[in-house]
């Protein structure tokens, strides 16, 4: 088959400061803004390969590889998400596509990697359809197309496409926001938290129970769902200004509130369901007795799952490394864990 065009991108998964949690009316429009820190060391890298086509049909044509092995689970996925996207990209019915993906964490580890994932295949795709019109954009313009397209995918796909730190959903605090798309945020950061380190504690790697996108449904129709996202609307604002100053004391308090507010939302759902695991509890009751203790800076946030992100800036890293492995790593599914940090965003690597 003739190869006509081919890109790689790497692209990192990120951590949620302020949370995206229900829907609103739309394909992919949060009920609330949200903020989240890029991370480095969690990543997918994604190659497409247009190729000649193989019949005349307009049918879409693609074969999907993750590490290696087609699979059609994956690939079931990527043909709706394809098929909704397909007037703004005329390369779908131009050609055929080949999908070779990879995370650089494991599969199992319990990390969510559809905003890694679907951030890297967007910007493949806004990268080759480009190329194929020859038309100047701006980077500013590119990186907003493939905020738009990896939020269609994901929505918090939108956000991993920024260095640092990203914001997405339409808020009056932030000027220039939109439900559409991420923006940056780069420029409202102090300095110190370009230096947060995010450690993963792997409670456990077992396959949620609940998808998330069952859990944003069940937001519909939570008792406590306005209030959550009037309560997101002003943590949203107290965090960027906490963000812009060093005050961590107020960072951190709003991070944990929030990661305690998303599984509190799960818990009162109707049906109720848990994705903390009983060693998110005690890392959690630990992670706050070490910060009582020591007055240093340790904080705790929770994804839709039962893994710890630890979150501390670098000119403590040894000490909170010392308390890792002398309490958490017991808590963690076969000493499981990650050392991450916040990072420099995507990366066209061919
Ligand atoms: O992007 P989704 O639909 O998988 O939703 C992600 C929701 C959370 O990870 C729980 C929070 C967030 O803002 O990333």
């Amino acid at each position: 088959m003739n190869e006509i065009k081919k890109v790689t991108w790497r692209s990192p998964s990120n951590i949620a400061l302020v949370k995206y949690w229900g829907k609103k009316k739309g394909v992919q429009i949060p009920a609330n803004p949200s903020i989240s820190f890029t991370l480095e060391q969690c990543y997918s890298e994604t190659t497409v390969t247009l190729l000649e086509r193989e019949t005349k049909s307009k049918d879409i044509e693609m074969r999907f590889y993750f590490d290696g092995k087609a699979n059609m689970a994956f690939q079931l996925k990527m043909f709706k998400f394809f098929e909704s996207i397909r007037k703004d990209f005329p390369l779908l019915s131009q050609y055929g596509l080949l999908i070779h993906s990879t995370n650089s964490f494991p599969h199992s580890s319990g990390i969510a990697s559809s905003a890694s994932a679907m951030s890297a295949l967007s910007l493949c795709l806004c990268d080759l359809q480009q190329q194929l019109d020859k038309k100047k954009v701006s980077a500013e313009k590119f990186l907003q197309r493939a905020s738009h397209f990896a939020r269609l995918g994901s929505g918090s796909a939108s956000r991993s496409v920024y260095p640092l730190i990203s914001q997405w959903g339409k808020t009056k605090t932030v000027k220039g926001s939109s439900d559409e798309y991420a923006i940056p945020f780069e420029k409202n950061l102090h300095p110190i938290f370009k230096t947060f380190q995010n450690t993963i504690l792997i409670a456990s790697s077992q396959e949620k129970k609940v998808s998330s996108r069952v859990g944003h449904s069940l937001m519909k129709t939570n008792p406590f769902a306005k209030t959550r996202y009037a309560q997101a609307e002003s943590n949203l604002k107290e965090i960027i200004s906490a963000l812009k100053k060093d005050d961590l004391e107020k960072f951190g308090a709003i991070v944990e509130e929030e990661a305690m507010t998303l599984h509190a939302l799960m818990m009162c759902s109707s049906p109720s369901f848990i994705l903390m695991a009983p060693s998110t509890l005690s890392m959690i009751e630990k992670i706050r007795r070490f910060r009582e203790e020591s007055k240093l800076p340790v904080y705790f946030t929770l994804d839709a799952g039962p893994n710890i992100h630890l979150l501390y800036p670098k000119n403590i890293a040894k000490k909170v490394d010392q308390f890792i492995y002398a309490e958490l790593e017991q808590h963690c599914e076969s000493g499981k864990m990650i050392h991450d940090n916040v990072g420099k965003g995507p990366k066209k690597m061919k």
